[in-house]
This record gives C-alpha cells, structure tokens and sequence, in this order.
C-alpha cells in the first residue's frame, strides 16, 4: 500500500464522525454552490438537534439545494451566512432565519484570510489522484484560502465531482478528516430563453467583436446572448461562473480562447452549476482552468483581457444609472457577487465593454424596471461611477461619460412606451431633464 493509499485510509471516517468536530458557536465555511458538502451537512443538521448546539455560523455563496438547516427549527442553532442568495435561501432570510454578507465576490478570500477566523473549513471535492491531490472541482472560489486558514479541514469525496485543471487542487496532508458521498451533484434546469430575453440577446452579441473575451453572468438573459455568439470567431472565455451556453459556444467553434491577452487557449473560470454535459465537460479538460475567486475575478486581473465584454443581469435601475441585482427594496434576494469585479475589470480593459440586462418590466407589465428614484432600502450593486450600458429588450442606453439629463433621457428611451410619459415627468420634478 503506497503512503498515500496508507494516509488515505487513516484519515476516512464517516460524516457523522466528521461533525462530532463541530461545537455550539463555531464558524464553518465551504466554498461556493456545489462545494457544499452535501454529507456532511445532513450529518450536521442532525446532531445541531440531537445535541442541542446552539450559534453555529454556515457561511457560503450560492446555497443550491432547499437544506434542512434552512427550516424554522434551526434558528439560532445552525445559521446560513448567505454571500449570494440562491431561491432556497430567500424565504429563510425574509424570516429572519438567515443572514447575508454583503461583499465584492473577488474579496472574499482576502475577508477569510485578513477579517474573520473559521473555525471549520468543509467541503464537496473530487476523489483522490495518485499524487494524493483532491480537485476542488467546480468550486474553486475560496476553497484554497479557507482551507490556508480554519482550524480544521473536512473534506467530502465524491465521485461525481469532475476533476477540474488548475489552481485547483488540496493535498492530502493538508486535510484532518474525508468521508465519501456518492450523491449525483445538483443539476437544475437551463433558464428558458423568451422573446425579451432573444432581443437582448441580439443587441449585445451584435457590439461583440471576433476576437473578444466574454463573461457571461447569472440569470436568462446573459445565456441568450450565448445564442447569438454562434456566428463568431476566436471567441475568449474569462468568466466567474462557466455555463452550459459557454460547452456550446467552445462545441460549435466560436470560442477557442486563441486571441486571449491573458492565459491564451484556456477558458478560465472559478465555479459551476449547469448540466450532466456541463460537469462530463469540464472533467480533467486541459483547456478549461479553474481557479481562486481572489484571482479570477480580480478587476486587475480581468483587465489584462482585451476586448472583455462582460454581460450581466440586473433587477432595476435608476435614471442616474444606479443599478440594484440582488434586493427588491430591501429584501435580499441575491447578491452582489461579481458583477462589480467584471464591470470594473470591463472599463479597464483595452476595447473592453459591459452590459448590464434587464427586461424593461416586471410582474406583467405592472412594474417599469427603469425607475426614477429606488424604493427606500434598495441595495445599490453597481454604481453610477462605475455603470458602462443598460439594455433592456428596447435597446442600449450607453451611460459612460452623459451627463445626468442625458442619463435619464437614455434610460427612458429604453424603458417600456407605457411608462415613458410618466418617467419623463418624474425626471422633470427631479431635475434631471434640462
Ligand atoms: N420588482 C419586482 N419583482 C421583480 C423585479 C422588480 N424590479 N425584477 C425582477 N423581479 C422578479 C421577476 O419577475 C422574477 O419573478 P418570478 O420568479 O416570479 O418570475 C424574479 O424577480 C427574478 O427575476 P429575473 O429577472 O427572472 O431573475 P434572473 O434569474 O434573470 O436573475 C438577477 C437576475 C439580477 C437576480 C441575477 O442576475 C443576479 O443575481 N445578479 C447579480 C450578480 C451578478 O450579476 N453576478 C455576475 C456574475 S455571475
């Protein structure tokens, strides 16, 4: 039996052993959506309310799957720290069962390592390689920098996690305690493309040039521009999250990362969630380089791509061209994640542009998503320094270097007929029509 066989078999337990390690108080943190472990946080939640553990802290981006610690019992006891939140996490934080951390997602590694001590690092990976590494798989995001500083290492080894290349990789010898899972990873369904979202899609594929590097967001609309990249050539890929419509943009030939500035034939990333074919993709492919948040997402570092076209969805904006993706007044419903990292790293790329997308209205047609002023408590994600284009299913409205009436006049010719009249009277009350 080689050492590593020998480690291997010494430090394997079960989950219910591992969480014997986690005590009333303690702060525990994964890495982003499927680095979750999902063993492990089964096995928690029981002993939470066998023993009666109180004030344990949850932290994560992106909760994927509706958890048992997200249900009423478990206030005060086991509590989601949401960095992003996931549609199974948004009825906890409403009830005051959770919390969120509002936060650039390409600092949050830096947060772990400099602003808060875990006590537990734990989570999801790929099985063991003959080095005796473990992929962090399709959760790159802060796996390296949790693991460099909590007190203790878990690590939940399943073989459905792809082996995913890169800065992506723990060592044995860095880790306290493995179990094994053999759960299928979560795999939810493609957002369906409509019509808004094929118009949107349409006028921003036609301002993206061969040659360009795309970052293609979270939500419909961002994938449905992937539709229409079909037609191009040399395409790049720096992105945060790499998505099913990213497989088929490299599948059909539009994208082959030979025109990158920064890490030329490599499609880089720093998390997943899509399909089967989406994780069977990523699996041991050279061309595909997963790694840190801290680095992937850093605005220097999207920077040094020229030509960076960052695409991402947004839930409304305002006539100066503040622009909210993660509240609904001031209910969280998502978070900032790394919107702001990419539109800042976008405006200091060489030709560099980004979009942000939203329908021009929500709820039937009853709420205009271009407003002249937020609701009270509205989270403000990107600002009016920073905002380059909005785009809605009516057309671009390019907000770099206009003035505030010139903003608001942009904004409203984008926004739907019916609420124009009204939007263009509430500019004029505000002054923002000269
Ligand atoms: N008022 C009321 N309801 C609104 C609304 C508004 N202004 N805007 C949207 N909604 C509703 C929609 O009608 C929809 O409701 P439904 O679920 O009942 O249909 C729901 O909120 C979600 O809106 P939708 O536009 O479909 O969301 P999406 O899946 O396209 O995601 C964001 C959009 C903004 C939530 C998402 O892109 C996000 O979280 N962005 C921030 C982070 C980011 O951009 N990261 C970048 C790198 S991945």
């Amino acid at each position: 039996m080689s050492t590593i066989q020998k480690t291997y078999k010494e430090k394997l337990t079960s989950a219910e052993e591992i969480v014997k390690n986690i005590q009333s108080h303690d702060r525990c943190v994964c890495p982003t959506a499927l680095g979750e472990p999902q063993a492990i946080m089964d096995a928690l939640a029981e002993r939470v309310l066998a023993e009666n553990l109180v004030g344990i802290e949850h932290h994560m981006h992106l909760p994927t799957r509706n958890w048992q610690y997200l249900k009423p019992e478990f206030k005060g006891k086991l509590t989601l720290y949401s960095w992003f939140t996931g549609g199974s996490s948004r009825k906890a934080i409403a009830e005051g069962r959770a919390d969120f951390v509002p936060s650039y997602f390409y600092e949050a590694p830096r947060l772990w390592n400099e602003f808060l001590q875990p006590d537990v690092a734990y989570m999801m990976v790929s099985p063991i390689d003959k080095h005796g590494y473990f992929s962090f798989g399709v959760s790159s995001t802060e796996a390296r920098a949790i693991i460099n500083k909590a007190r203790k290492v878990f690590l939940e080894v399943n073989p459905h996690m792809p082996r995913v290349l890169g800065d992506n990789f723990v060592h044995i010898s860095e880790v306290d305690a493995i179990c094994e899972s053999n759960r299928s990873l979560p795999s939810p369904d493609a957002p369906e493309l409509n019509e808004k979202d094929l118009k949107i899609g349409i006028l921003i594929a036609e301002r993206i040039s061969d040659g360009a590097t795309i970052q293609l967001g979270i939500g419909s609309m961002p994938n449905a521009v992937g539709e229409y990249l079909k037609d191009k050539k040399d395409l790049g890929v720096h992105t945060e999250m790499f998505v099913d419509s990213i497989v088929e943009l490299i599948e059909c030939g539009a994208v082959n990362n030979s025109k990158k500035t920064l890490h030329k034939n490599l499609s880089v990333a720093s998390f997943s969630v899509g399909s089967k074919k989406l994780y069977d993709f990523v699996d041991d492919n050279p061309g595909v380089m997963f790694a840190p948040i801290s680095y992937v997402n850093d605005p220097r570092v999207i920077a040094q791509n020229d030509n960076l076209m960052s695409i991402n969805a947004c839930m409304e904006v305002d006539l100066l061209g503040q622009v909210c993706s993660e509240s609904i007044g001031s209910r969280n419903i998502s978070g900032t994640g790394g919107q702001v990292d990419f539109v800042r790293g976008a405006n200091w790329s060489k030709g560099g542009k980004s979009f942000i997308c939203t329908y021009s209205t929500a709820k039937n047609d009853t709420i205009s998503k271009i407003r002249a002023t937020f609701s009270a408590g509205t989270h403000v994600t990107t600002t009016k320094g920073d905002v380059d284009s909005i785009v809605t299913e009516y057309g671009i409205a390019e907000l770099k270097g206009k003035s505030a009436s010139q903003r608001a006049k942009a904004l409203i010719a984008v926004a739907h007929p019916k609420f124009r009249e009204e939007l263009t009277a509430e500019a004029k009350k505000l002054n923002l029509m000269i």
